[in-house]
């Protein structure tokens, strides 16, 4: 136990915050424990879920921080984003609205996180194909013209889920 204890070499708080029913604790629970739940309850409060992942002979923890998104970009208080090294920035690519508030969620995490913090924006539910709003191209555009990585998701199927997490875990690392 001591042993593994001295292999947890980095601890990590990464953020998740977009508009309320983008899929967030959903990624958060498909990536931590491989669950979904197709009728949760939006967020009330704070949650956090960590996850140990590998990296060569590295073992990092994961601390993931998950928010309501109906509280919004003002009420999320300031200890949300506290120390924080890495941040998801989700939209529902099935809500076109989402994908708008996605730019003001960007700002919200650059102008609360002083420190370097790497963000990832991140396209969710695409596995509702037919009720696709936002387009591919439309979320590569907005996450290079903030400097951001981009992915697309599914929570439900776990498209690009682990990758999500980790390729953010890789560059913060
Ligand atoms: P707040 O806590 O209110 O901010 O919402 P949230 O962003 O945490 O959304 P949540 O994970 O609770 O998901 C909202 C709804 O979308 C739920 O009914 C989920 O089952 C559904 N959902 C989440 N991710 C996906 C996905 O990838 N595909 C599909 N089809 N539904 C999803
Ligand atoms: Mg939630």
């Amino acid at each position: 136990e001591d042993e593994m204890d001295e292999r947890e070499n980095f601890l990590f708080k990464i953020l998740l915050v977009g508009d309320s029913a983008v899929g967030k604790s959903n990624l958060l629970t498909r990536f931590c424990k491989n669950e979904f739940d197709s009728d949760s309850k939006s967020t009330i409060g704070v949650e956090f879920s960590t996850k140990v992942v590998h990296f060569d002979d590295k073992v990092i923890k994961a601390q993931i921080w998950d928010t309501a998104g109906q509280e919004r970009y003002n009420a999320i208080t300031a200890g949300y984003y506290r120390g924080a090294v890495g941040g998801l920035v989700v939209y529902d690519t099935t809500n076109h609205t989402t994908f708008e508030r996605a730019a003001k969620w960007i700002d919200e995490v650059f102008e609360n996180c002083k420190q370097n913090i790497f963000v990832t924006l991140v396209g969710n539910k695409i596995d509702l194909k037919d009720r696709r709003q936002v387009s591919v191209e439309e979320g590569q555009k907005l996450a290079e013209s903030k400097q951001l990585a981009f992915i697309e998701t599914s929570a439900l199927d776990s498209t690009n889920v682990e990758e999500c997490f980790t390729d953010l875990l890789k560059r913060i690392y």
